[in-house]
């Protein structure tokens, strides 16, 4: 799977975001290690907190399918489903992505322009609390 076909998938996924109240359009493709496609959107929620991004929608329906290994992801955003920017994951998605993959685990920021940016996520997580944290304590 190349990034461009990632991040095609990624903004076909945001065709199903449930945005009622931003309008922003997330969409997320997860590769795993093994070559499947998780795909997740964002889904809102009229008392805002209970919100979910795309990219924890992605991890969480992979990792609820037995799913533990990971490539890579490819995630686009923008209003009404204009990915004229890059819409970079939240502190919070980095860090579920932190839990259950390595440092080298690639992150694919998409535009409608076809552009790519390819970052790890030892490059949009230094220094991450990890699970080896809470060991040898
Ligand atoms: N959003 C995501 O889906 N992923 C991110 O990493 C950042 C934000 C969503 C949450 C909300 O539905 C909308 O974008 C505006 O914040």
């Amino acid at each position: 799977m190349t990034s461009i076909g990632l991040v095609k998938l990624a903004c076909k996924a945001a065709q199903r975001a449930y945005v009622p109240y931003s309008h922003y359009h997330v969409g997320a493709a997860l590769l795993t290690k093994s070559g499947k496609v998780y795909l997740g959107c964002n889904i809102e929620n009229a008392a805002y907190t209970p919100t979910n991004c795309a990219e924890r929608t992605a991890f969480f329906k992979a990792i609820s399918e037995g799913e533990r290994e990971f490539e890579a992801i490819a995630i686009v955003g923008g209003l009404n489903m204009d990915f004229k920017d890059f819409a970079p994951p939240c502190g919070v998605c980095r860090q579920v992505m932190q839990e259950f993959c390595g440092p080298d685990f690639k992150i694919y920021l998409g535009k409608n322009n076809d552009e790519i940016a390819e970052y790890t996520l030892s490059d949009i997580l230094p220094l991450g609390f990890t699970p080896e944290n809470l060991q040898n304590q």
